[in-house]
């Protein structure tokens, strides 16, 4: 047993179940969870990314923060922010396309906000001698700056945790995890919820994320006050539904969401439509909601590997295409090009965007 699945266990033992939020929090972000102790990329570890997949991924969105800034009125400044930024591969396809603008590259600044300590070194061996612009990093994103700005957000939401609530013939429960001794098992809080209402048949999930919800308001927030753009991409869902999407994937096999706490990538489907809303709430403006494909393909995903086989090897240009394929491929409901979805949150001034028409 890992380090912190002992402590975990202790710690429910002492204090009682804990909440699905808490486990996945927990799980994650503890100075001896998951995204602390490991890099979790590529072949050897859990999960690989769009980015990590082709370059093409962060070269188009280098593009869009240029058309951003542009349709900006090219102001002398552009914070340029990623939420999650993983291995540092996105912001440094970016920044290669970003650099080719003099006038933006002139006054950019780079803002990371990373909780990962070895995700960090990777970013920081990456990105600082690679690219003459200032970078900074935030554990979170209070200390982020003011000023223009264009905020990403790849796989990152889905990390936040979401509570589970099950209709009984009384009312809500809300899900639980707790210890017998042996092993974790979920339970439910013995009281039903007072205040919720929401209609449903018995033994039906309801999956809500108010961390999420409440940090896409911030953000909105910072883009209104700052005259900026946020994008998001992420895997998940445009109406609300019932059921449970809280999935554990280890060495790139879904696995049992309570074995091995701690080892594995927990995650959910973001409820895009709970976003949107959480935002507008604020007054600024959300786009529709467009899968990955259709936003990959009008940015001009196909003209750019089209240029890059031009000049690559056969053994190259079978790799660059396959790539794209993957990353666009919406033949299943479970492929890149449908699974994932785009969504931007702008200033209103802003407002349509690259990618959206
Ligand atoms: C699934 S990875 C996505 C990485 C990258 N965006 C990509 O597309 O390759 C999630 C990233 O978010 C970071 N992360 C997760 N939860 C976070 C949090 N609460 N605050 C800051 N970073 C977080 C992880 O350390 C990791 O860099």
């Amino acid at each position: 047993m890992s380090v912190f699945a002992d402590w975990l266990k202790t710690f429910i033992a002492q204090e009682g179940p804990i909440s699905v939020e808490r486990y996945m929090e927990l799980c994650l972000s503890h100075p001896l969870g998951y995204y602390a102790t490991r890099d979790p990329f590529g072949e050897t570890g859990d999960f690989i990314t769009s980015p990590e997949i082709s370059q093409i991924f962060g070269e188009l969105l280098g593009i869009f923060a240029i058309a951003t800034w542009q349709s900006m009125g090219e102001p002398q400044s552009l914070t340029l922010i990623e939420l999650g930024p993983g291995r540092g591969t996105l912001m440094s396809d970016a920044l290669r396309i970003v650099r080719r603008c003099e006038p933006l590259w002139r006054g950019l600044e780079v803002h990371l906000v990373e909780i990962s300590p070895v995700l960090r070194q990777y970013q920081q061996e990456r990105l600082i001698s690679s690219f003459a612009v200032p970078i900074h990093w935030h554990d979170s994103i209070a200390t982020l700056p003011g000023g223009h700005c264009f905020l990403l957000a790849n796989e990152f939401f889905d990390a936040f945790p979401v509570r589970h609530f099950i209709k009984g013939y009384q009312g809500w429960h809300e899900r639980q995890i707790g210890f017998d001794g042996e092993t974790l098992d979920f339970g439910l809080s013995p009281d039903p919820e007072p205040h919720m209402t929401v209609q449903a048949s018995e033994g039906d999930i309801l999956e809500i994320a108010p961390r999420r919800n409440s940090l896409v308001q911030q953000l909105a927030s910072h883009v209104l006050a700052h005259k900026g753009v946020l994008l998001i991409m992420d895997y998940g869902y445009g109406e609300p539904t019932f059921g449970d999407t809280f999935q554990a994937v280890k060495a790139h096999q879904y696995v049992d969401v309570l074995e091995n706490p701690g080892e594995a990538d927990l995650t959910a489907h973001v409820d895009f439509s709970a976003l949107a809303k959480a935002a507008a709430q604020t007054g600024a403006a959300v786009s529709r909601l467009v899968s990955q494909r259709d936003f990959l393909l009008a940015m001009g995903i196909e003209a750019r590997a089209a240029q890059l086989c031009d000049k690559a090897d056969a053994l190259q240009q079978n790799k660059i295409r396959l790539g794209v394929e993957r990353l666009i491929s919406d033949a299943e409901p479970t492929d890149m090009g449908a699974l994932f979805k785009v969504l931007s949150i702008s200033h209103p001034s802003l407002h349509p965007l690259p990618g959206f028409s």
